[in-house]
């Protein structure tokens, strides 16, 4: 059944877990989810970006969260915007199905620049005035993701804050928070703490310095009752960067946000946790392992099928790690 991100968030709150927030782009993508969900008895966060939106189009995803709502009629499923970059974009993402939208005004709507205060403010209160109309659930996010090891925001994969970021910018302030969530009336807040989206968040093993945890905590503490959101939060795990080396990938050695830290993090309040390049990771994985050991084979069902298994198998290991596996049949 469909779950908005309020309810599921208030029931995470309430029996102490948090919910892995898993980005989608296609079946194959949205069926390892679901699989995973169903494996563990855990209810899911499937979201979709602006660029999954122009890759499968609006009426492709809106079919495809029916679909596995449908074959899986016993899993809670939130389905949700990530990262509307004007509140333009958050209502035809609501006209398009979504329960949950992110207004992500941290950054003006050229994805670049670091929004001020009023703007953000401003975007993210338009857009929870008008959705909470409708029953619709908001994120919105204060600070700017990027890493405190260089200040530079996301760039791989062209959005993300542009020039260098101050430790200001890069740190969610935790008495701004507090402003910011009785101002704005979002459901649930993502804050900055040195994450970064992508492969390349850490030059090393992060610790307190370049993963500011107790952020996290300081801002708990001022706001016990909402629901805080990490992004940037895939694990990059070694063994996922060892197999897409293995087999004629190139990636440079790169730490993600360990599970542990993640651990740390629900028990401090984060309820939504984002998780898109550990699935990319796992899929692109078994893609060049299958090919690589088959150049012969040209049916994608041969490489699609282990890739959706290995996306699957991530999916399971974080329901489990983040406690969600086993609370869908208690909502
Ligand atoms: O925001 C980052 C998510 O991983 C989505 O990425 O915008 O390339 O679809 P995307
Ligand atoms: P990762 O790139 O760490 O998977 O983060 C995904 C994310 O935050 C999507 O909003
Ligand atoms: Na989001
Ligand atoms: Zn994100």
């Amino acid at each position: 059944a469909r779950i908005t991100l309020r309810q599921l968030l208030e029931h995470a709150a309430e029996y102490d877990y948090g919910v892995p927030a898993f980005n989608i782009n296609n079946m194959e993508q949205a069926l390892a989810i679901m699989a995973a969900a169903d494996e563990t008895d855990s209810p899911v966060i499937i979201q979709a970006s602006r660029g999954a939106r122009a890759y499968a189009h609006d009426v492709m995803l809106k079919h495809m969260m029916d679909a596995v709502t449908e074959i899986y009629p016993h899993i809670p499923v939130c389905v949700h915007l990530d990262h509307g970059n004007a509140p333009s974009t958050c209502m035809t993402a609501i006209q398009a199905g979504f329960t949950s939208v992110m207004m992500d005004g941290s950054l003006e709507a050229d994805g670049k620049t670091p929004a001020d205060w009023t703007y953000n403010v401003g975007v993210t209160k338009t857009v929870t005035d008008i959705a909470h109309l409708g029953g619709i659930s908001v994120e919105g996010e204060l600070g700017v993701l990027g890493s405190l090891e260089t200040g530079m925001g996301d760039k791989e994969d062209g959005h993300g804050a542009e020039g260098k970021l101050s430790h200001d910018q890069l740190l969610t302030d935790p008495e701004e928070a507090v402003k910011f969530v009785q101002e704005t009336k979002v459901d649930a807040l993502a804050i900055a703490m040195g994450t970064s989206h992508g492969a390349y968040k850490f030059t090393r093993k992060p610790d307190g310095d370049i993963l500011a945890m107790h952020v996290i905590e300081e801002i708990h503490r001022r706001l016990p009752d909402t629901h805080l959101v990490m992004h940037g939060s895939s694990s990059v795990p070694q063994d996922l960067q060892d197999i897409i080396n293995q087999y004629g990938g190139e990636m440079p050695q790169t730490w993600g946000v360990p599970v542990n830290e993640i651990q740390r993090g629900i028990k401090n309040g984060v309820r939504k946790i984002n998780i898109d390049t550990d699935n990319r990771m796992a899929m692109t994985g078994q893609i060049r392992k299958i090919l690589a050991e088959n150049p012969g084979e040209f049916d994608p069902r041969k490489y699609l099928k282990p890739a959706r298994e290995a996306m699957q198998k991530l999916c399971k290991e974080r329901l489990e790690a983040f406690n969600t596996a086993g609370q869908a049949s208690k909502i």
